[in-house]
């Protein structure tokens, strides 16, 4: 027998409901910011992450799903953001749209060690805005992902924001943290020794107890701020302050990927055990000129979306079935069964019936597990009258309805 690869998971029906009102919701809450929908393909060139990650970062390093073709790297994608500025440079979206709000839900990759809330299929929803540096933008983002896990009924969380200022402003953090760490390098594990060289901010986020040590002794001030930087910022806070976000700056809070400028942010629930990220986003000013396009300056963020179904702590509200489900008994009601269905299925009502051979008893009992609305029953009586027996699966009231009146009866 076959299973499923390690690290992804089957969403049979029953969770599929939830899967469908958590998109549901999105789509309306992205829809209330003027987002719209993108969807680009699963599948890029490697290189696209490379180049916009970091070659040094944990992701590019270790958890590429790569497949070879000839001489071509591609890479199942890990993240949306690279994708979604190489399609917004390619379709010429600043020369055709200017600045854009752009969301997306789907599936990404990542070739990781799978544990709770940690797959190797995973789900991102999430958003980008591309061709705008303003202050007001980021706490526009701030305050969507916040009403995101409002309407997804998520409580319990923290968001924490930090700012890595500009290119040069980053530099100086970096410089000051390998200044920092110089001495203390024999206490640190041996993958962060490397990191040291290659990339010191992930050092800042490794889970091994002597690292966190470490890094917890770190004296991380924000004098690496420019003051155009450090006037964003406090922009930003300001803006926050007054919409009564709440927020917690967090100094350590440097983020993995290479592409990040400026405000960075992530959210945190405090249910959910050794992976709490529920979401991560910040700014990205140089990405899009690094992949070619014009300067332009973008932010955006991403929801792990089975990481928002653990942190639920109420089941988001499953509108009540509105399924007819049909019940036939013997060959004359099946065929004049099928009219019925037909009709109301042409006429927008969604309706089942029982293929399989049970009893009546059997066929309720499948009607109520379906979470049906009404049941219609046709037998031989009924198809002698030329009726159908309707019952209102919430009142239990039952009744006799001309056949040709059944549409109108049920609407
Ligand atoms: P990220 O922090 O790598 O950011 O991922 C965002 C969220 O995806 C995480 O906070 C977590 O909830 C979820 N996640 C990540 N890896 C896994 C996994 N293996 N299994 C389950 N959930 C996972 C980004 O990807 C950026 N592209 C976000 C962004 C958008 N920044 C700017 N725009």
């Amino acid at each position: 027998m076959f299973k499923k690869v390690s690290g992804t998971k089957d969403i049979l029906p029953e969770e599929a409901v939830i899967w469908q009102r958590l998109e549901e919701i999105s789509r309306n809450t992205f829809a209330l910011y003027n987002f719209r929908e993108i969807r680009p393909p699963l599948i890029e060139e490697a290189a696209l992450f490379n180049r916009s990650l970091g070659e040094g970062t944990e992701i590019v390093q270790k958890q590429m799903f790569l497949v070879h073709n000839k001489n071509e790297a591609y890479a199942l994608r890990p993240e949306g953001t690279a994708s979604i500025v190489r399609a917004y440079i390619e379709n010429n979206l600043n020369k055709t749209n200017g600045f854009v709000k752009l969301y997306y839900i789907g599936p990404m990759f990542r070739l990781e060690r799978p544990q709770k809330g940690r797959l190797r299929q995973f789900h991102h929803i999430g958003c980008e805005a591309i061709g705008s540096p303003d202050p007001g933008l980021d706490i526009e983002i701030i305050t969507l992902a916040d009403n995101l896990l409002r309407n997804f009924s998520i409580e319990g969380y923290t968001i924490k924001i930090n700012s890595l200022g500009c290119r040069p402003d980053k530099k100086k953090l970096v410089d000051s943290l390998r200044q920092g760490l110089k001495a203390k390098l024999e206490r640190l594990c041996p993958e962060c020794v490397i990191r040291f060289e290659t990339n010191p901010l992930r050092i800042l986020d490794c889970k091994n107890d002597a690292c966190k040590e470490v890094v917890a002794g770190l004296n991380i001030s924000d004098t690496y701020l420019c003051p155009d930087c450090r006037e964003h910022f406090n922009k930003v806070k300001a803006g926050l302050d007054f919409l009564k976000i709440s927020y917690a700056i967090s100094p350590r809070l440097v983020r993995g990927l290479d592409y990040y400028t400026g405000t960075v942010f992530e959210i945190t629930q405090k249910d959910l055990g050794a992976q709490d990220a529920i979401g991560a986003g910040g700014r990205y000013n140089n990405l899009v000129q690094e992949l070619g396009g014009e300067q332009a300056g973008a932010i955006g963020f991403a929801f792990g979306a089975e990481r928002l179904l653990l942190a639920q702590n109420k089941n988001i509200n499953i509108p009540d079935g509105n399924l007819v489900y049909l019940i036939t008994l013997g060959e004359p009601a099946k065929l004049e069964g099928l009219k019925v269905l037909d009709e109301l299925r042409r006429n927008g009502v969604p309706c089942d019936t029982n293929y399989e051979d049970k009893s009546l008893k059997g066929a309720m009992r499948k009607a109520n597990d379906l979470n049906s609305r009404f049941v219609l029953i046709i037998g031989d009586n009924e198809i002698e009258k030329g009726t159908i027996t309707l019952k209102d699966m919430r009142s239990g009231e039952q009744k006799e309805v001309k056949t040709k009146d059944i549409l109108k009866e049920i609407k």
